[in-house]
């Protein structure tokens, strides 16, 4: 039996809340199966801490960081801090020293998940989006000149180095090889008439080594207007990060809302840990009310069953969260019900151990 070390960053607001419903699911599915354990370890980083301490983590935080096999995170950042230091300082440095450059969102609208348009179906919204996730418009380079002098400028500086641009394309390629689906890649290269003309570049380049794999490529703007009006045409998608985190936003609504939107950083060579996290923020709007909805949570915790090896338990959660949502009494308020964080996912919980227990038995 494998044992699995988890560090855990519950992070701000609701992330806490979320989290702990993740744990709750992966322990007991460690303990129905048999077949690992999970070890977690818990970081008590975020915006309070940084009250504290005048930092986001400990000061060797991400050498602690590097012996375990994943992290799992809820959400950074909370009114009281400045956004952009504590997102840089926990977040995004995660992200970036771990190398983990492939952000992989699931759209895919669940059976009994709300859907905003008319139409809407697994059939019609069913996507994964391939984020570059390590530099490009969040490179972090830029520069501030005349500060407070009527000739002031402001520099925010777009980074698509070959080897960056390359590697997120060439795992969209893998991926929609290994899966059967079309690939769209989503750029704008008629106003940013450097980095997306060489980012289109690149995805003509290494789309010669995939004959096999049939490619679109929109213009972001119009990407955003057919994900509403004809999502059907998106299957694997890849694109830069600031689109890719824009236009997952867009595509969490299609598919029931942020609650119910995940993701996984993800460093492919293994070098470093991974990171799963929902991809929605703290919600200080409802934080400490305990009505946060925690399968975006949940669904991460599948992904990371998945990144393990584990492709079966990852299934079969997301079947769990289909059944919760189409039994449709334990729902929290963000989905038209009434129910907590923890009866939500007390409801999941209770599901998968009912299906793996019918299916022993038979
Ligand atoms: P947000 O995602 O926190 O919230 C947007 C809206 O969605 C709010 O109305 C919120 O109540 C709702 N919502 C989000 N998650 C929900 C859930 N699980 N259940 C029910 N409703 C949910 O975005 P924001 O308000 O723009 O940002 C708040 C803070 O979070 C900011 O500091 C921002 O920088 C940060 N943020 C962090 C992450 C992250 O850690 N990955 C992601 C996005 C935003
Ligand atoms: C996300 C978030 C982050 C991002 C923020 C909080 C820096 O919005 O994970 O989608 O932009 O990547
Ligand atoms: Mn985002």
């Amino acid at each position: 039996m494998k044992t699995f070390k988890i560090a855990v960053i519950p992070g701000d607001g609701i992330g806490p809340e979320v989290i702990n419903e993740g744990i709750k699911l992966m322990t007991r599915i460690a303990e129905l199966d048999g077949r690992m354990k999970f070890q977690f370890t818990h970081f008590s980083w975020g915006c309070e801490y940084y009250l504290k301490h005048g930092r986001m983590m400990d000061e060797d935080g991400i050498e602690q960081l590097k012996s375990f096999d994943a992290i799992y995170l809820g959400a950074v950042g909370y009114p009281g801090v400045p956004d952009h230091i504590s997102l840089w300082d926990l977040l995004l440095r995660i992200r970036k020293e771990f190398d983990q450059y492939v952000n992989i969102r699931p759209i895919t609208l669940l059976n009994g998940a709300p859907c905003p348009i008319v139409g809407g179906s697994k059939d019609t919204i069913d996507m994964l989006f391939i984020r570059e996730n390590s530099e490009g418009e969040y490179a972090g380079a830029g520069d501030w000149l005349f500060k407070g002098k009527p000739q002031e400028v402001v520099l925010q500086t777009g980074v698509f180095s070959r080897v960056g641009t390359e590697r997120i394309i060439r795992y969209a390629f893998e991926t929609a090889s290994r899966e059967g689906k079309t690939l769209t890649s989503i750029s704008k290269g008629n106003a940013l008439n450097y980095s997306m003309v060489f980012w289109d570049q690149v995805f003509e380049e290494v789309g010669k080594e995939y004959p096999n794999v049939q490619t679109y490529s929109y213009l972001v703007d119009a990407a955003a207007m057919f994900m509403i009006k004809d999502p059907k045409r998106f299957e694997v998608v890849v694109t830069s990060n600031l689109f890719g985190d824009i236009l997952t936003d867009l595509g969490a609504a299609l598919a029931g809302g942020l609650g119910l939107a995940a993701g996984a950083n993800i460093n492919p060579e293994r070098k470093y840990p991974s990171m799963f996290e929902p991809i929605h923020g703290s919600a200080p709007d409802i934080a400490g009310k305990g009505m946060a909805n925690p399968l975006a949570a949940i669904w991460s915790a599948s992904q990371m069953f998945d990144f393990f090896g584990f492709e079966d338990i990852g299934k079969q959660i997301l079947h769990s969260m289909e059944k919760t949502l189409e039994e449709g009494s334990i729902l929290t308020p963000d989905l038209g019900g009434y129910a907590s964080t923890s009866e939500v996912g007390a409801s999941v919980g209770e599901i998968y151990t009912e299906m793996i227990k019918s299916r022993t038995s038979v």
